[in-house]
């Protein structure tokens, strides 16, 4: 059955001092519980070695927050999917809401993308979510449905049962505007549907879908009730080690 899983994304934020820190102490906090979710953080590129070497990668997992569209080369400034297996991190962000908007990535390019942290045995935690707009004017469910359609169906079963999808509403993100678990709860179910048309219920049963956007300890516990909310993707209350372990513990 699927996982339940919380995971931070630190966004660009913490220096690399804050974050070995603030990693550390996300580390030692979970020794003193047991979790009933898996626990990931996302940290930004120049911090995955060093956050790699101070934590127990047993206890918790490492992501990147987006990894080139290249395996190599001539693209400067850009990190491979390679790059970031070779730090240790097992996971990586892909699609996120900010990426797509600000730094123009298509499905076209995700899809290269997914294939990329595949080839690498990284976990892809795949962004999807409707803006403002799609929501009011009703066809949100489409276009969550045509996100993971254009990136991620041409994957095998085998493959696509590596990714962990992360639903996030643009309009719920660093808004402190949560959608309700009802919301919530109907795209999961209806994401779920999209997966077993295509890939059948076991592969679709088996896929961990996580919430992002405004989710904080006080409404973290009633969003993980959801039968199909399977965790959350955590943004600025993964900053601080108390109110990420208050989502952690929301399970
Ligand atoms: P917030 O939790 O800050 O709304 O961000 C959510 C998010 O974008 C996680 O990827």
């Amino acid at each position: 059955m699927r996982k339940n899983i919380v995971a931070g994304n630190w966004k660009m934020n913490t220096n690399l001092q804050e974050g070995v820190a603030l990693a550390k102490g996300v580390n030692e906090a979970l020794k003193n519980i047991t979790a009933n979710c898996d626990v990931i953080i996302g940290v930004p590129f120049t911090h995955l070695a060093p956050v790699n070497d101070a934590i127990d990668s047993s206890k918790l997992g490492l992501a990147a927050e987006n990894c080139a569209d290249h395996k190599s080369g001539a693209y400067t400034g850009e990190v491979s999917a390679p790059m970031v297996a070779s730090t240790g991190a097992k996971y990586v962000i892909l699609g996120h809401s900010e990426r797509r908007q600000y730094y123009g990535e298509t499905s076209e390019i995700l899809k290269t993308k997914v294939n990329l942290a595949l080839e690498n045995n990284l976990a892809p935690i795949f962004c999807i979510g409707e803006v403002l707009e799609e929501r009011e004017n009703g066809s949100y469910l489409n276009v969550v449905k045509t996100q993971i359609v254009d990136a991620l169906f041409e994957l095998s079963a085998d493959d696509f049962s590596k990714i962990i999808l992360a639903y996030e509403p643009v309009w719920a993100i660093g808004t402190g505007k949560t959608a309700t678990a009802e919301q919530a709860e109907e795209m999961h179910a209806f994401i779920r549907g999209v997966l077993a048309e295509k890939y059948g219920q076991e592969v679709a049963d088996n896929t961990s879908i996580l919430y992002g956007g405004s989710c904080k300890p006080s409404n973290a516990a009633e969003l993980f009730a959801k039968p199909n909310v399977d965790g959350g993707l955590i943004g600025g209350a993964s900053l601080d080690v108390e109110s990420f372990m208050g989502i952690v513990t929301a399970f």
